[in-house]
């Protein structure tokens, strides 16, 4: 970003919006306390006041969706299939199009998958039907989330090339040379931000008889999407990064597909009849949500989307470029940091840019080591490693990880300062503590820092966090 642009964007000295641990105290490791400075939101992003405050409305009302006659069951049941109009408004879903609450991104890709799965099966693909499209494409970019689902079917890869410009050409070829089914595509790094053109993707893939897929995860809480306008066929995201951490994620699209597909959680709730030796499912969203259904994850992500959808769309835009252009130039400033990026055009190609995510690495020290440093010394949380996108971080040369650090409608100029600062601490002085490898992840040896009374402190837990170095 140029220095004339950042001349006009304001200063975000100010969270967008309230949210939930604003003021959170850090301890730090030689003492103290300092404000939380949470630079992880790309990660689980923390909920925004307003939805937290819905959160409690709905509570008293809290029963069984679809199974009650009670008057709380009742009005469970509205809010929950409330919930489905918003999320279908806020992607701007034809009118069709169904929108099936799952428990996130990964679950609503894995359900698309087994839809995939079902449709070769009946369209006779492995028996070798000409006419019939059966592959998946998706880049090397993506999430796992986004591509472990699809090598479990016949599947393609495109290893994405230094332009946004070079990397459809590479997407086209493949579509060209046919049968392919659906492309899959994130709609956002997870690991650098930038954005991808998803309107002229889905051109692309229906010029070749193909449908798109958009992993949303990371876009839909910095961006706006809309099915109907781009003619996305499905797109998938999580209430976690939407500031809606309660539990419920979404797959909003086609519904031919979904309806063709076997059911993704089989159950009660997901069947239209029962017998000892045979079952008809459920047709739309019920045949794939069985069991009971997340009424407060969906009511909250659907709150989420309400109160995002009203933002101002300058001024959203503005708060989190603003943080971004400050970050990279702060880190850039710092010799010894580098920072990450796939795409040489990503801030000209239109509709594309980058959203809250900076990825980078500092000569000398371990990712992991940094982001050890950087909450036990600073109070700042970033993440490390390779951020569930192995294939990536191989081919940028980055095998042992690097850091990452994001932000939101809740993050403000003092936590990117908090972070460039820290950096700049490490490189000018050094670590102020000793760090050990305890269970494959950087800790501050005798760490006393206490967690709050009411919550577990087991020594090695945080070590042994199963994603910790993914
Ligand atoms: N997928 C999440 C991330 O990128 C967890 O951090």
């Amino acid at each position: 970003m140029s220095t004339a642009v950042l001349d006009h964007l304001q200063l975000a000295d100010a969270p967008l919006l309230p949210v939930v641990g604003q003021e959170l105290a850090a301890p730090l490791i030689q003492g103290g306390h300092v404000r939380y400075a949470n630079l992880d939101y790309a990660a689980s992003a923390p909920a925004i006041e307003e939805v937290a405050s819905h959160l409690n409305e709905v509570l008293p009302y809290y029963a069984s969706v679809h199974r009650g006659a009670g008057f709380a069951s009742q009005v469970s049941t509205s809010v929950y299939e409330n919930a489905r109009k918003i999320v279908a408004n806020f992607v701007g879903a034809r009118d069709d199009d169904t929108v099936i609450f799952t428990r996130n991104t990964t679950d609503s890709l894995n359900l698309l998958a087994g839809c995939v799965e079902s449709l070769l099966k009946q369209r006779g693909y492995a028996e070798g039907r000409s006419n019939v499209h059966g592959e998946v494409l998706y880049l090397d970019i993506e999430h796992h989330a986004n591509l472990l689902p699809w090598q479990a079917l016949p599947h393609r890869s495109v290893v994405a090339a230094s332009s946004i410009a070079s990397t459809l050409a590479r997407v086209e070829t493949q579509l060209r040379a046919g049968n392919v089914l659906l492309l899959a595509v994130t709609g956002a790094s997870n690991v650098t931000g930038e954005v991808l053109p998803v309107a002229e993707l889905a051109a692309l893939a229906h010029r070749y008889g193909a449908r798109i897929v958009v992993d949303a995860a990371q876009l839909a809480p910095h961006r706006r999407i809309n099915l109907f306008d781009t003619g996305i066929d499905y797109v998938a995201f999580s209430g976690h990064k939407l500031y809606a951490p309660f539990g419920a994620g979404v797959l909003v699209g086609r519904s031919d597909w979904l309806d063709a597909g076997h059911p993704h959680l089989a159950g009660g709730g997901a069947v239209k009849d029962v017998r000892l030796e045979s079952i008809i499912w459920a047709q739309g969203p019920a045949r794939h949500e069985g069991g009971t259904p997340n009424v407060l994850g969906a009511a909250t992500l659907a709150k989420a989307a309400t109160v995002l959808s009203a933002l101002d769309a300058d001024d959203w835009h503005n708060h989190e470029q603003s943080l971004r252009a400050h970050l990279v130039a702060g880190l850039n400033e710092v010799d010894g940091v580098t920072v990450h990026s796939l795409f040489e055009d990503a801030d000209t190609y239109p509709e594309c840019g980058s959203i809250g995510v900076v990825n980078f690495s500092v000569t000398g020290y371990d990712a992991g080591l940094v982001a050890a440093y950087l909450s036990a010394e600073h109070g700042v949380g970033v993440r490390d490693g390779k951020f569930c996108a192995h294939p990536l971080l191989n081919r940028l040369g980055l095998p042992a990880g690097s850091l990452r650090a994001s932000f939101g409608v809740g993050s403000q100029l003092e936590d990117a300062r908090r972070l460039i600062a820290g950096i700049q601490a490490l490189l000018r002085d050094g670590l102020g503590w000793d760090y050990v490898v305890d269970a494959g992840r950087w800790v501050p040896v005798n760490d006393n820092r206490s967690y709050p009374q009411w919550a577990p402190n087991t020594p090695g837990t945080a070590g042994a966090a199963p994603c910790s170095t993914d």
